[in-house]
């Protein structure tokens, strides 16, 4: 089946070859991108669908979420609004929520939480493990995770869980709950600061990760200038997240690890050797109250970002990536589409989704191309400068999902 979908106002591709088009039309085929260019020049399809104007963005790719989790944190978030400040202990409440909860309540809160983000524009979304802390728990999470996420990442070093050594829970994240979650999974991360794991912890869990073949992120310099930053572009890390308290040899760090990328070449996917994207998490920053990440600083010292939600129920429990993006332009200084382009190629980019068919014969997603997945999302708005401009107002008018719409 093909459907056209015509009188796109303005399509903003996040595409090298084809930037931002004004008076559209894009044609899906299944669940690829087969055609793109001028209205008055569209192919006829099996069905029509008539913009009306409406300006159409890649789905959103959030490459940062913390979704298999049960219980609620309102007191923690209150207690943090009336002036305590965040510490990596409230994770402790949502373990024991959700290892209390059964494998059907943890995937219907699973479900129920992506279905809230498809509802917003997010196509695509990678989710991670972290609120069972013991083999079982992390093996259940990893294994519902993958049936509810696109991709999962193995987050055992979240936290070390109440009454145990750290360094004995830093081997068993190593060594028994990594093979556990191993069939699970193709990413893992760390919790690196202070109140979680150390950068020699850190360090151990990365190596038996990789090791273990798979891809590597990291929780870094969220709450202090810790070591989370440098240890994830020594071990060339797929992203750092977080990113709030950089030093300026962080900042060239993560420049540094992308000089070898052509950014502009291959229609503005780059080609060459990719370093660590800085995800920023703009919810997060202002759930917590703590200095936002410097996302313009990061951007014009040539370091590619993401926007992502971290939608959790500690720090950021949202999943709408439109709020990210408008706090980013009205907050953090970045133009609407530097900022669409951090929350759709930036996510792709720190998912290794930004371009071609992955090795599993996954379709490329965050930009509007031919061949890639038909991930689309159209606005009650005649552009996406309305994401900033009326900030707070659902936008959402339609979503396409792999070709399937879902909103
Ligand atoms: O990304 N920082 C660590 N992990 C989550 C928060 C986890 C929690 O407090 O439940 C985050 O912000």
């Amino acid at each position: 089946m093909s459907e056209l979908i015509s009188n796109i106002g303005e399509l903003m591709t996040q595409d090298g070859d084809h930037g931002t088009l004004r008076d559209a039309a894009v044609v899906l085929e299944g669940e690829r991108i087969a055609w793109i260019g001028p209205s008055a020049d569209a192919p006829a399809a099996d069905t029509r669908t008539d913009a009306q104007g409406r300006a159409v963005l890649p789905g959103w790719v959030d490459s940062h979420t913390h979704l298999i989790f049960a219980g609620d944190r309102t007191a923690e978030f209150e207690a943090r609004m009336a002036g305590e400040s965040y510490s990596a202990g409230g994770i402790a409440v949502s373990v024991e929520a959700t290892r209390s909860a059964g494998d059907y309540e943890l995937t219907r809160l699973g479900l129920g939480r992506v279905a809230e983000a498809v509802s917003q524009g997010t196509t695509y979304l990678e989710t991670k493990t972290g609120y069972g802390l013991d083999v079982d728990n992390e093996a259940r999470s990893a294994r519902i995770a993958s049936t509810v996420a696109d991709e999962v990442t193995y987050l055992g070093a979240h936290l070390v869980p109440a009454g145990m050594d750290a360094d004995e829970y830093t081997e068993l994240v190593c060594t028994e709950m990594l093979d556990a979650v191993r069939p699970y999974v193709k990413w893992a991360d760390v919790f690196c600061e202070r109140g979680a794991f150390t950068a020699e912890q850190s360090r151990k869990v990365l190596t038996a990760c990789r090791d273990a073949g798979l891809g590597l992120r990291v929780h870094g310099n969220q709450l202090g200038t810790g070591g989370g930053v440098k240890l994830a572009v020594e071990f060339a890390a797929a992203s750092v997240d977080h990113v709030n308290f950089l030093t300026d040899d962080d900042v060239s760090r993560l420049a540094q690890s992308w000089s070898a990328w052509d950014g502009a070449a291959n229609a503005g996917r780059g080609t060459g050797v990719r370093g660590t994207v800085a995800t920023v998490l703009p919810a997060c920053d202002l759930s917590t109250r703590v200095q936002l990440a410097p996302a313009k600083q990061l951007l014009e010292a040539g370091v590619q970002i993401a926007i992502a939600s971290n939608c959790n129920p500690g720090t950021s429990y949202t999943s709408s990536m439109a709020f990210c993006v408008t706090t980013a332009v009205l907050q953090m200084g970045l133009s609407v589409d530097q900022a669409v382009r951090a929350a759709t190629f930036g996510g792709a980019l720190a998912l290794g989704r930004e371009s071609g068919l992955d090795e599993d014969g996954k379709r490329a997603v965050g930009t509007i191309a031919v061949g890639h997945r038909a991930d689309l999302h159209m606005l009650k708005a005649p552009s996406a400068t309305h994401l900033a401009y009326r900030p707070g107002i659902p936008l959402t008018a339609a979503v396409w999902r792999a070709g399937v719409r879902e909103v």
